[in-house]
C-alpha cells in the first residue's frame, strides 16, 4: 500500500468496522487518484453574513407549496436555490430551528446523497450530516473513494430540524419537495443515494421497506429530467450506529455503489 489516498480509504474501512471488534480491514487492494477544490458550503458564517444584507423574504401568496415551487423555479443555479431556501418561511419547522440546513459538498459532484432531516448538530452547524451519523456516513463513503470534499453532494428531504428529531411529517416533506426536485434538476446527478427509509420511500414513491430496497439498482424518475437517474438506497448511518451488526449489509451496498460509479465513469479517489 503506497498511495496516500488508498491508505486513507483503508483507514476509513477499518474505522467503519471498528465497533464490530475488527481492528484492521484486510479485504482489499488498489489506489487511484482524483482532485478538486471544494466550493464554499452553507456555513454559519456565510448565513450570518447573508443575514445582514438579504432582503425581507417575499410572501408570494398564502400557499406555501406554491411559494416553494415559484422560488425554486426562479433559481437558476444551486447557489441561488440555496439562498431561496434560506429565505423561505413556509415551513413551520423554521421557527424553532437555529439554522437552515441545505447542502454540503461539491456542486458539480456526480453523486448526490439525500438524507432525511437535520438533527441537533446539523441544526447547530447549518450543514447536513455533521453529527455522529454524518461522521459514519463520511467513513462509509471514504471506503469507496467518495467524499463531500471531492465528489459528493449531500442534502436532505427537509431543511429544518424537526423538534426532538421526530420523523418529518408528510406536510413538511411536501412543502420542501419543490426545492429538492429543483436541486436535482440543476445538479443533474449521475447517481442518487438515498439514506434510510424516509428518503428512499419519498424519493422513489414506494411504501416498500428499506431492508427490501437497500443496495438495489433502481431508477429515480422526475418530470423534466432528460432521463431517469440511477438510484441506490442505503441503510441510514444512524440506524447502523444502533445496529452495527448490519454493517456487513451496508458494506455490500457500498460495493454496489462503487461498481455503479465505475460503470458511469464517476471518478473515485481510491478503489477498494
Ligand atoms: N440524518 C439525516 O438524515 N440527515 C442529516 O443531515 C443528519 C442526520
Amino acid at each position: 500500500m503506497t498511495h496516500p489516498q488508498a491508505a486513507l480509504a483503508l483507514k476509513a474501512l477499518a474505522d467503519f468496522w471498528a465497533d464490530m471488534g475488527l481492528e484492521e480491514a484486510r479485504v482489499l487492494q488498489v489506489p487511484r487518484a482524483a482532485g478538486g477544490a471544494r466550493p464554499a458550503g452553507p456555513t454559519r458564517q456565510t448565513e450570518r453574513a447573508a443575514a445582514g444584507t438579504r432582503p425581507e423574504p417575499k410572501r408570494l401568496n398564502n400557499n406555501p407549496i406554491a411559494d416553494a415551487r415559484r422560488l425554486a423555479a426562479a433559481a437558476s443555479t444551486l447557489a441561488e436555490l440555496r439562498a431561496a431556501i434560506q429565505q423561505f418561511d413556509g415551513c413551520p419547522l423554521k421557527k424553532a430551528a437555529k439554522n437552515t440546513v441545505v447542502c454540503d459538498g461539491m456542486f458539480d459532484a456526480d453523486v448526490m446523497i439525500v438524507g432525511e432531516a437535520p438533527g441537533g448538530e446539523e441544526d447547530a452547524q447549518g450543514l447536513p450530516f455533521v453529527g455522529r451519523a454524518g461522521k459514519l456516513l463520511d467513513k462509509m463513503l471514504a471506503t469507496i473513494g467518495l467524499s463531500r470534499q471531492e465528489n459528493v453532494y449531500i442534502t436532505n428531504l427537509i431543511y429544518w430540524r424537526p423538534p426532538g428529531n421526530r420523523d418529518p411529517s408528510p406536510a413538511e416533506m411536501q412543502v420542501c419537495a419543490p426545492f429538492l426536485t429543483r436541486q436535482i434538476e440543476l445538479k443533474k446527478p449521475k447517481l442518487l443515494l438515498t439514506a434510510g427509509k424516509f428518503a428512499t420511500q419519498a424519493m422513489l414513491g414506494t411504501d416498500d421497506g428499506i431492508m427490501r430496497l437497500r443496495g438495489r439498482k433502481l431508477l429515480y424518475r422526475q418530470e423534466g429530467l432528460p432521463a431517469p437517474v440511477k438510484c441506490v438506497p442505503l441503510l441510514h448511518p444512524a440506524y447502523l450506529l444502533r445496529r452495527p451488526e448490519d454493517k456487513a449489509k451496508a458494506w455490500d451496498d457500498l460495493r454496489t455503489v462503487a461498481a455503479i460509479c465505475d460503470e458511469l465513469g464517476v471518478k473515485r479517489d481510491a478503489a477498494l
